[in-house]
């Protein structure tokens, strides 16, 4: 009987010690974001239950109202005056997380005022850092060169960045980035790179034309495209130029890449704009 109970101890120490050995290598993980129409919600969401993870919605005190325009209008105000809105303190203990991904709707090209307010009040020095946001055109490369301004002492990973209308494809690009990012377990196929880019031949310029018809934010021409093939279809990397129209100012941007997607059977739809 003694014997027995030795070995159960054993066991049990064992199984201990391996659990606990698991828990001190696995990175402590927490979800950050902020979100006004629930976009950003959705895919922070998506990441902590797929991570198991911690998550914290970062709040305004003075929340913006839901409608596009008012909400356009404070932030204009809010961007001139340099004043940014206040944010309800974030609860989470950051010194017992490796890894925080800080998650954001683009706002004028970056991350979220209040975001950028909740950023302010906290140190993130030593940390890894996965950005994640919504837009509707892209935001995802500017936003994510601020936060390494912000934070030049933190290691700042591959994000990912969905388009608003998007969305339905998000859980599965989750996946994929959370796999390729070494964060879940899992197989996917590695893309192939793009090719060198040749100039647009007549179809390729319809397919562009076909991807952004209607997103007034986009008034531009393809020049250069590269495309490769991806699960269930092709992708485009095209390089285009704004159009200029007289009367107008001279556009701000020379030139942008704009990514388009044409699965199997689907439409052409753009899924970022990289300015
Ligand atoms: C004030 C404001 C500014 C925005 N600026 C941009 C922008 O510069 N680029 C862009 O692609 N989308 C922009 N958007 C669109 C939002 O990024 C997009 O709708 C996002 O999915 C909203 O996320 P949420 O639902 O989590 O709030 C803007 C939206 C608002 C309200």
């Amino acid at each position: 009987m003694k014997s027995i109970k030795l070995v159960l101890a054993a066991v049990a120490a064992l199984f201990l010690a391996v659990s606990c050995g698991q828990k001190k290598n696995a990175p402590r993980i927490l979800v950050l974001y902020y979100s006004q129409t629930s976009n950003t919600k959705a895919l922070a969401e998506e990441i902590a239950s797929s991570l198991e993870a911690d998550i914290e919605q970062v709040l305004a005190i003075k929340p913006y109202d839901g409608e596009y325009e008012k909400t356009i209008q404070r932030c204009i105000q809010e961007r001139e005056s340099g004043v940014l809105p206040e944010v309800q303190s974030i609860k989470a203990d950051l010194d017992s997380y490796d890894v925080i991904f800080v998650g954001y709707p683009i706002w004028f090209g970056t991350y979220a005022l209040p975001m950028a307010a909740a950023l302010n009040s906290i140190d993130l020095k030593g940390k890894k850092i996965v950005p994640f946001c919504t837009f509707g055109s892209g935001g995802l490369s500017s936003s994510t060169k601020d936060l390494a301004r912000k934070f030049p002492d933190a290691q700042i990973l591959p994000g990912y960045g969905v388009r608003a209308a998007r969305m339905d494809a998000m859980p599965d690009e989750v996946k994929r980035f959370l796999i390729e990012g070494g964060f879940i377990e899992g197989h996917y196929e590695p893309l192939e790179d793009f090719p060198a880019a040749h100039a647009v031949s007549e179809e390729e310029s319809d397919i562009f034309d076909a991807a952004v018809y209607g997103y007034r934010m986009i008034d531009a021409k393809a020049r250069s495209v590269a495309a490769r093939t991806v699960p269930g279809g092709t992708e485009y990397m095209f390089t285009a130029i704004p159009t200029p129209h007289e009367g107008r100012p001279a556009p701000e941007t020379s030139e942008m890449i704009i990514y388009v997607s044409v699965l199997d059977g689907k439409d052409p739809v753009f899924t970022q704009v990289v300015r």
